[in-house]
């Protein structure tokens, strides 16, 4: 018995073994929850129907969140398998490469803030809207977020911006959807090496400094975030929402880097 047995979740964002969702949707399924996916495009689909099948899922549903359309269809084609769900994982980000190096003054555009913003974090709260006439009552939604929302970090750049929006967004759906006990919060995720982190320049570099300072003395993994995911989930956390909970071995809490030891 796990402590999601009976619950049904929508996860997207898988794009490799390495991706955050990957591991979310392994803590979700060994805690007993049934799973859905989706995939961002058609080279994606082979590999994510691969994954779905090693948990038991033969529904894999086609999701580019750029166009308002696809995002209703997802939701249309989730409704004829399931009339309600519990659980929505949102792990999806993107910001073109170009402006994931050097300062943020200099690399920031006009479009790349735009697609930054639509694709990290209007998608959410387009999601949300969408998902919300079939979850159940206890449902949680739960997106991903990074340090870069409050504090400056080299190269993150655009991202910054978008991860403070997502998690604005993350409130302000937590306070729509509170009162039908339906609950949102981030999880704010230490650097783990995956597709879209290698878009930020010098990640290796950020990964191994992490490693050598952080209290922890070393970085998070996706199971790490995917047992958070999973409490974040369940009634286990029922008190919980509108937060950014931190999944960083300690990270943001050092006030200093000085290291003596
Ligand atoms: N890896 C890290 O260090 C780290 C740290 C904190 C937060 N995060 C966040 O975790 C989330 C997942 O990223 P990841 O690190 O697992 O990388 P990943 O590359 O494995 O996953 C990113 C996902 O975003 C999807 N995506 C991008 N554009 C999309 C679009 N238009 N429509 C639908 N899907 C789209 C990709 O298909 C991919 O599955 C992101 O929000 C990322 O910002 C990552």
């Amino acid at each position: 018995m796990g402590f999601l047995d009976g619950k049904k979740a929508l996860v997207t964002g898988i794009a490799s073994k390495r991706s955050i969702a990957y591991g979310i949707a392994e803590c979700l399924h060994r805690e007993g929850a049934q799973l859905a996916f989706t995939y961002q495009n058609e080279k994606l689909k082979p590999r994510v129907e691969k994954f779905a099948g090693t948990f038991n899922s033969n529904i894999v549903i086609p999701l580019d969140v750029s166009s308002d359309e696809e995002i209703k269809n997802a939701f249309k084609t989730l409704k004829s398998e399931w009339k309600h769900f519990d659980i929505l994982i949102h792990s999806i980000a993107f910001a073109p490469s170009e402006e994931l190096q050097g300062t943020y003054i200099d690399s920031v555009t006009r479009e790349g803030f735009n697609t930054a913003h639509e694709i990290s974090s209007y998608s959410f709260a387009a999601m949300a809207r969408e998902a919300r006439p079939m979850l159940n009552k206890n449902a949680s939604l739960i997106t991903m977020s990074y340090l870069g929302a409050v504090k400056s970090i080299p190269n993150y750049n655009v991202m910054g911006p978008s991860k403070a929006s997502l998690e604005a967004n993350v409130r302000f759906l937590a306070a729509d959807l509170g009162p039908d006990t339906i609950r949102v919060n981030a999880i704010s995720a230490g650097p783990i090496k995956t597709l879209a982190a290698s878009g930020v320049s010098g990640f290796r570099g950020l990964l191994k400094h992490v490693e050598s300072i952080t209290p922890l003395r070393r970085n998070v993994t996706i199971q790490d975030v995917g047992n958070t995911a999973a409490f974040l989930s369940s009634d286990l956390s029922a008190g919980i929402t509108g937060e950014t909970i931190y999944v960083d071995a300690g990270y943001r809490n050092l006030g200093m880097t000085f290291v003596t030891n």
